[in-house]
Order: C-alpha cells, then structure tokens, then sequence
C-alpha cells in the first residue's frame, strides 16, 4: 500500500465555499454525511466534561490520570506551565494565517505524499464524502523533516511563535509520558524510551472550520481515533465543537481557560495493551462562528516497532496487537482518510 502523489480530484477550499455561502443557502453534495452519522445538535448543555488535572497540584495525581485514561482516553491539563500568552498568540497567527487572501494560502498547497502544508481533505478516496474544514499540517520532530520553507512566512511572527510553542509541547509531552508510564506501573522512563527516547516525533495540524450554513448535515472533522502516540490539543477558546466518544453518546467538550486538551493515540493503546484506549471524536460546525484549533501529535519515532509491553502481559491478557511500526500503521488513515476506528480493528 503506498499513498498516491496527488489528490483523486481537484481540491476545493471549504474556506470558499463558504464564503460563497455568505451565510446561507446549501452546502455540497459531497459534504453531506449519511443520516447515521450527522451530529445531533441539541440545546441541551451536557452535563458531563472529560477530568481536569492540575499538574501543579501536590501529591497523588497518578489515580486520577489513571482513571481520566482508562474512563475517557481524555483529559485536560491546566498549570501545564506554558504561557498564556504564548497559547494565545499561537492561536493568533493561525487565525491571522486563514485570513490571508487565497492566493497567498495556495503556494503552500499540500499533497498525499506527506500531507504538509495547506490542504482541505483527509484520503484519496475518489468520491468520498469530505469533511467541513481546511487544515495545515507541519513537522516539528525529527529535526531532518522540519523544512523552514513549508512554515508559512505570514504572518511575520508565526514562525518563532510557533518555535516557541513547539519546544513547549515536546517538554510537556516528556511530562506527560511520565506520568502515563508511572500511573501505568511501568518504570517512569518507559513510554519515552519506547517512543525512542530524544528521537520522538512530533507534527502539527491546525484545523480551520469555517462557518457552515447546514451544520446539522455535516461535520468539521468525522469520527476518528488520533493514530499516533499522544495529541495536545489547544482548542478555540471561544467556540466548542469537539466531541467525545463516551458509549453511544457524544460528549461536547467544555475546556477550561488555557488548559491543553490530551488524548490517548492508537500507539499508546497498542503498548499498554488496551489498558489505556485511544477514544473516537469528532467536531461539529456552527452558522454564526469559524473555529480554529491546534492538534500537536507526539508521536513514536516512526520506524521502531510499536507492541504491547511484555510488563503488562500475563496468560490471562495476552497481546492484542501485533509489533508494528508507526510508518506502516499511519498509511492506512492516511490512504482511507478519518474512520472511527478501524484500523485498529473495530469499526
Ligand atoms: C484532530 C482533532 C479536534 C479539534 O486534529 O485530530 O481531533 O477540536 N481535532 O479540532
Ligand atoms: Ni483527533
């Protein structure tokens, strides 16, 4: 399986398109999503929202971050220790980035090939339905696919912004493997070595969705478990639209002020063998607001073999899943784009 260089049909940006719609009228065929699979907006405020760990907090955290794994494969960190103001400036020249005039935009235009740079669909799957949302992608770690020239030049500040930010989110990923490993039972450096020690990847993918006229017949971003090893997630301070997985119910997440939103990724499911669950989710649209977020995947070094730890193994939980490398695993989403969980084997 290798991943064609180019995409099945000629790209079209969901930012057009709805500026097209100016607000109103219907959105394309091919972003209409089978009945099953629409968002049920209600107004109804969800009572539940994914754990809150305080990493500042004294004493025992490890029961909780246990339990907001195993319960949710979600949590939100706050007192993280990166700056509010460097969060808040990410976001920025992001927003800043979407606002520029298309042309500017296409000269980073991406490809299936590695997927950097400005692009609007995940798969090549001809015909496919496509998702309400316009992306970035970049690479950050290894140092030898970080190409200056992929960074968008505009605005001014984005790139040592994002420089800054990048180092923030490979120190806390550090801290947060820790802390999976300890509350694991593993030896506290096990998931970091595991992930190849200093040689983690990690890349970024920031998501635009712009305003949608129809939201209740689409979605921002379709189910999907994120396949790496972990994801930082900052999202939009002003607009929800991501939603948990949580049995047959879909739990909109309400963040809290500057805290990082964390989930578990396929890779962690497959080395805790399924002790930790990377969990689906999706993001909703809105008519009255676009909405940005920033998705840092902390990632295994991508050509070591990925398998459940012999440490938490016995006769009566044998391994679930076969020794794979994340450059094979992270092919399949890549050719089929985002399907719940299916390439882990449930569906
Ligand atoms: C992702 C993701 C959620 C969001 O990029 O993998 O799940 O809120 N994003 O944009
Ligand atoms: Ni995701």
């Amino acid at each position: 399986m290798a991943c064609p260089s180019d995409w099945p049909e000629p790209i079209v940006r969901v930012q057009s398109l709805s500026e097209k719609c100016g607000g109103g009228g219907r959105i394309p065929e091919r972003y209409v999503k089978p009945v099953e699979s629409r968002p049920w907006l209600s107004e109804e405020g969800e009572e539940a929202n994914i754990p809150v760990i305080d990493l500042a907090e004294e004493g025992e955290i490890g029961g909780r971050v246990a339990e907001a794994c195993r319960e949710w494969g979600f949590l939100q960190v706050v007192n993280h220790g990166v700056r509010p103001e460097l969060m808040e400036a990410a976001q920025e020249v992001w927003r800043r980035f979407f606002q520029q005039p298309m042309e500017v935009k296409q000269a980073y235009a991406n490809s299936p090939t590695t997927y950097e740079g400005y692009g609007s669909r995940l798969g090549v799957e001809k015909g496919a339905i496509l998702d309400w949302s316009d992306y970035y992608f970049l690479h950050y770690l290894p140092c030898n696919l970080r190409d200056v020239n992929k960074w968008p030049s505009l605005p001014i500040s984005l790139r040592e912004v994002m420089d800054e930010y990048s180092r923030e989110i490979v120190r806390l990923g550090g801290v947060l493997l820790k802390m999976l490993s300890i509350s694991l039972g593993l030896s506290q450096d096990f998931l970091q070595n595991s992930f190849g020690g200093e040689d983690v990847g990690a890349c970024l993918r920031v998501n635009y969705y712009p305003k949608c006229p129809q939201p209740d017949l689409t979605l921002g971003l379709s189910s999907h478990s994120d396949p790496g090893g972990m994801t930082f997630l900052l999202p939009d301070q002003n607009v929800p639209g991501l939603q948990v997985r949580r049995g047959d119910r879909w739990i909109t997440v309400k963040p809290a002020p500057h805290a990082f939103i964390v989930n578990i990724g396929d890779q962690i499911q497959v080395l805790s063998n399924a002790i930790y669950n990377s969990v689906e989710h999706r993001v909703i649209v809105n008519s009255a607001q676009e909405r940005i977020s920033l998705a840092y995947f902390y990632n295994p070094k991508s050509d070591l073999l990925i398998q459940p730890a012999k440490e938490l193994l016995a006769p009566d939980r044998p391994a679930l899943y076969p020794a794979m490398t994340f450059d094979e695993y992270r092919l399949f989403i890549r050719t089929k784009g985002p399907k719940g969980k299916s390439q882990l084997g449930k569906s």
